[in-house]
């Protein structure tokens, strides 16, 4: 069922059965005619992001296998959204949970975290995502805490398997789905979700995208090992990017696997400024407020419809909401007092204005 021609009320018994199911909304005015641009809006999820659906996989998962006790501590290196997943799924189920996260994340992202309840350390932004992965393990060996691993849990991907790529393949039903457009952080959107496109719809081209300054991928560079299991070399071709969420310092498990399994069809750079650009353009064209990697994936979309064929259908997916960047160069242009235009429409009539 993809439609929404009905009034349809659920009742749900937590928060937690509120995870997935997220819309696919037409992109109407930004793409070329003739071509169909439709994103996934992940910021639909609880707390606003794509990474809400493995928060719940891991752990649940993790309840299941026995490698998570009841009252256990819960411990994983995050650049955010996971973390604020984690907190709600820990709060939910009374888990404690802490954090190890870089300091040049968004303080928006710290602050949710704590404020569901979570311990937050922060790393040095100059030892990058691997830093904080380091620290993440180091705590979890001193304290006998549960690491969730999410650059190379495969409930990750799982999750995605078993919903993000059904819940796209049932709106192309009755139709072609030709391009499927996605970032990657951990590589669990794209490992999930492109294995089931193969298998389901193997005419869908998987086309991922990396920033223009982390190209990664593009690189061609194998990731090196780190010094233990879940730890990873910091890749030569990384240099800091604003798509936060997006392309870490390293390859992923998770990310590799996809690429070695023959996934990717095609990858493409995004430049910062862009991702930046089209985030704005999605919010005052299309009415759609996400997050600086929608802006990036939405980029590599619309470079794909240029040269796709008419009629052509493709999905992309927006990780996460633009509330949490309030304080990124995001809205560097957005000011909290009135501008010039907005101080003359205030003086065009004699009512309530400010210091009068
Ligand atoms: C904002 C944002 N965009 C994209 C991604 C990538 O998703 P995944 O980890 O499934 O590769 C993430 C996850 O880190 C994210 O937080």
């Amino acid at each position: 069922m993809c439609d929404n021609t009905e009034i349809s009320g659920k009742k749900y018994q937590n928060i937690l059965e509120t995870v997935g199911n997220t819309p696919l909304v037409k992109i109407n005015k930004l793409g070329p005619a003739g071509v169909n641009i439709y994103a996934k809006i992940e910021a639909f999820n609880p707390m606003g992001s794509v990474k809400d659906r493995l928060a719940l996989a891991v752990i649940e998962h993790a309840e299941q296998s026995g490698a998570l006790q009841p009252g256990q501590t819960v411990i994983e290196a995050t650049s955010g959204n996971t973390g604020i997943g984690l907190a709600m799924v820990c709060a939910q189920k009374g888990y404690p949970l802490v954090v190890t996260m870089a300091e040049s994340f968004s303080v928006e992202r710290r602050k949710m975290m704590r404020f569901l309840g979570a311990k937050v350390v922060l790393t040095p932004a100059a030892e990058k995502g691997s830093g904080m992965l380091k620290k993440a393990v180091e705590l979890a060996e001193a304290h006998d805490w549960f690491l969730c691993r999410q650059f190379e849990n495969e409930a990750n991907a799982d999750m995605h398997s078993r919903t993000t790529a059904p819940e796209i393949l049932a709106c192309f039903a009755d139709e072609q789905l030709d391009y499927w457009v996605s970032g990657y952080g951990t590589g669990g959107t794209l490992k999930g979700v492109a294995r089931v496109l193969r298998e389901k719809s193997p005419q869908t081209k998987v086309v991922v995208c990396e920033p223009e300054s982390a190209a990664l991928l593009s690189s061609h560079v194998p990731q090196e090992a780190g010094e233990s299991a879940s730890t990873y070399k910091s890749h030569g071709s990384f240099s800091p990017h604003p798509m936060q969420g997006w392309t870490p310092d390293f390859i992923s498990q998770l990310t590799q696997d996809a690429v070695a399994n023959a996934l990717v069809d095609e990858v493409l750079t995004i430049p910062g400024p862009e991702a930046l650009r089209l985030s704005r353009e999605l919010a005052q064209r299309e009415g759609i407020f996400v997050g600086i990697s929608a802006g990036a994936t939405m980029a590599g979309a619309l470079k794909i419809a240029e040269s796709a064929a008419p009629g052509s259908n493709i999905v992309c997916m927006l990780p996460d909401t633009g509330e949490r960047y309030l304080s990124t160069p995001l809205f560097a242009d957005i000011g909290a007092e009135m501008d010039s235009e907005e101080q003359l429409l205030a003086a065009s009539t004699p009512s309530a204005q400010l210091g009068a």
